[in-house]
């Protein structure tokens, strides 16, 4: 079982803007299929209200954190306590995944040992961002695989791992 932080960002670390994606990249999207299906997935409401139909993510266990009590949409196991959702999440046995957005990531940076970042060389002029953590020596870039091309725009998978402290 292991807590990976999964994001798409922009050169300047914007995730999103207007509550929708800044772009989608088919092999990205693919990558995120890949990675996330048949495991745990816990996003924020408001990334919850951006996914197609309001639908949770097929063939996966879709963790929503909201602070409306009222907030429980079919097929979705809602929190309005981080930690909680947390512990439940564990107790699922798979590997978790941290989908965003902005809020979730920055609550959540702290549990997480892996990142996996797909970097898009572009400014979107995003209005929420993925936090400011890889400048801080407990991250560490552990591979990178590009750049690709999209519609004339780079882009590179990233993958970094937090390195424990006690090898720090
Ligand atoms: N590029 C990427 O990889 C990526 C990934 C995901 C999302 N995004 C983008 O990011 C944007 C959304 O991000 P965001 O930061 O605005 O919102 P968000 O993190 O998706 O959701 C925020 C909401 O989550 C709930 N929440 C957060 N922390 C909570 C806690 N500790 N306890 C209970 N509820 C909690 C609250 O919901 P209530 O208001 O219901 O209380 C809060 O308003 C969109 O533009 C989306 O497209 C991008």
């Amino acid at each position: 079982m292991s807590i990976n932080l999964i994001a798409a960002v922009d050169k300047n670390l914007g995730l999103g803007k207007e509550g929708k994606l800044l772009l989608s990249i088919p092999e990205d999207m693919k990558l995120f299929k890949a990675l996330t299906e048949n495991n745990v997935v816990i996003m924020g409401r408001k990334t919850f209200d951006s996914l197609p139909s309001r639908k949770p993510l097929k063939n996966r266990i879709n963790i929503v954190l909201s602070n409306n009590k009222n907030f429980h949409p079919e097929g979705v196991c809602t929190f309005s306590d981080k930690e909680k959702a947390l512990e439940y999440a564990k107790s699922l046995k798979e590997d978790i995944f941290i989908i965003g957005g902005g809020e979730i990531y920055r609550q959540f940076a702290r549990d997480a040992e892996v990142a996996f970042i797909t970097y898009i060389d572009r400014d979107f002029g995003a209005d929420v961002h993925f936090p400011d953590i890889f400048k801080k020596h407990e991250w560490k870039l552990e591979s990178e695989e590009g750049p690709f091309d999209f519609e004339g725009i780079d882009y590179f998978f990233r993958k970094y791992k937090k390195i424990s402290e006690k090898h720090s």
